[in-house]
């Protein structure tokens, strides 16, 4: 086995040591990874994925830190219901866990209270799954003025509303995110805001690096998901931007059963914790991003950009050497499947360790009671 170490002042990653010929297992140490992205469906979901199982795949995925989207049933809007999800995350999570709290036009009132407990402000101004999204300009402005101004603001805006957010951030003077940007337009569009020096910064999904409508049809309703997925000339854009305006890669875990999503009223969404990683590593391998560039995609900028807390003692260790066909075989999300099933992929996480403790080796998911703790 060969062990490579990765650490902030190497620029790129380092090979060490030589078992033979016929060992390619190659492990390379990287930082415990955050995914600023993902949905528990925690209250109300948990037929779709629960905090153990949604908390198993992230550290099955490399993520020691993930960020839970408040569009649960009921939503994650009032201060009650932000911390019963979070006492409920600090019983039974595998890896940590902080929380958005959900803009809603009914509950502008209880922002302030719960931008002391929330990590960020999710605002949806465009129709997906759930029930919350903001409509009208009025609202907007209110959610603005109540949140607290050094505490983020995420938005899921597609298209012409993420001009809306640049509008609002530059307004306010205050950082906006955005969610799953998908389009060259958009990415086009945060670039030159970027330029003018707005503090505005995004975040792009493997889905959308990986996938394109051409994939529809093979995948059908499996392959849906907001924003739906785009043109082959999106695609490139998102690369082209990879080094320069692209802040984090974030999963957008959205898992679904096989049976609603097989429904006729199929939700949008599809699973990624645990596919990202070989995914990313494997675009490493083919030279188009740098393995440094992942650190910083995955780890140091969704750390920074979420004022997340550092995890001592915290590592994983990801096999470049290990190539395997993804497959639902031994996923933990509940929900089963993946929209990347079959496909051809380089490198896969081996170890993960939080806080000095071993908690997956070999890729096995090992403990069975909490580990992780909520920020
Ligand atoms: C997400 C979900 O299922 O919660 N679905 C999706 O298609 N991305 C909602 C969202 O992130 O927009
Ligand atoms: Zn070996
Ligand atoms: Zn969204
Ligand atoms: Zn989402």
């Amino acid at each position: 086995m060969m062990l490579g170490v990765w650490t902030a002042q190497t620029p790129q990653y380092q090979s060490q040591g030589d078992e033979g010929a016929d060992c390619v297992s190659e492990l390379t140490r990287l930082p415990g990874l955050a995914d600023v992205h993902v949905h528990l469906r925690v209250p109300g979901g948990e037929h779709k994925e629960d905090v153990r199982s949604g908390t198993a795949a992230a550290l099955a995925g490399g993520f020691t830190t993930i960020l839970a989207m408040p569009n649960t049933h009921p939503p994650l809007v009032t201060l009650a219901r932000l911390q019963a999800a979070q006492l409920q995350a600090q019983r039974e999570s595998l890896c940590d866990v902080a929380y958005y709290a959900g803009a809603s036009a009914n509950h502008v009132d209880e922002l302030p209270a719960l931008g002391s407990c929330a990590v960020a402000l999710k605002i949806y101004m465009d129709q997906t799954y759930g029930p919350l999204r903001i409509e009208g300009l009025a609202t907007l402005l209110a959610c603005f003025r109540a949140w607290p101004k050094d505490k983020p603001i995420a938005i899921h805006a597609e298209g012409p509303s993420i001009a809306v957010g640049i509008g609002l951030a530059a307004a306010f003077g205050r950082s906006v995110h955005f969610c799953h940007v998908s389009r060259r337009s958009e990415i086009t569009l945060i670039a030159h805001a970027k330029h003018q020096g707005l503090a505005v910064t995004c975040e792009v999904t493997p889905h959308h690096l990986f996938l394109t409508e051409a994939d529809l049809p093979r995948l059908g309703t499996l392959g849906d998901m907001r924003p739906t997925l785009a043109q082959q000339a999106d695609v490139d854009a998102l690369w082209s931007h990879i080094d320069t305006t692209v802040d984090c890669v974030a999963t957008d875990h959205a898992p679904h059963t096989l049976v609603e999503k097989s429904s006729t009223a199929s939700p949008p969404g599809v699973p990624g914790l645990e596919t990202a990683v070989p995914l990313m590593l494997t675009a490493v391998v083919e030279g188009r991003l740098s393995m440094d560039r992942l650190v910083e995609l995955m780890a140091a900028n969704p750390r920074r950009i979420f004022g997340l807390p550092n995890q001592p003692h915290t590592w994983i260790e990801v096999d470049v050497g290990d190539t395997f066909v993804i497959s639902q075989e031994g996923l933990h999300t509940k929900c089963g499947w993946s929209p990347f099933t079959g496909m051809r992929v380089r490198g896969r996480v081996h170890t993960v360790c939080l806080r000095g403790e071993t908690v997956v080796r070999d890729g096995a998911v090992i403990p069975t009671a909490r580990t992780g703790s909520v920020c």
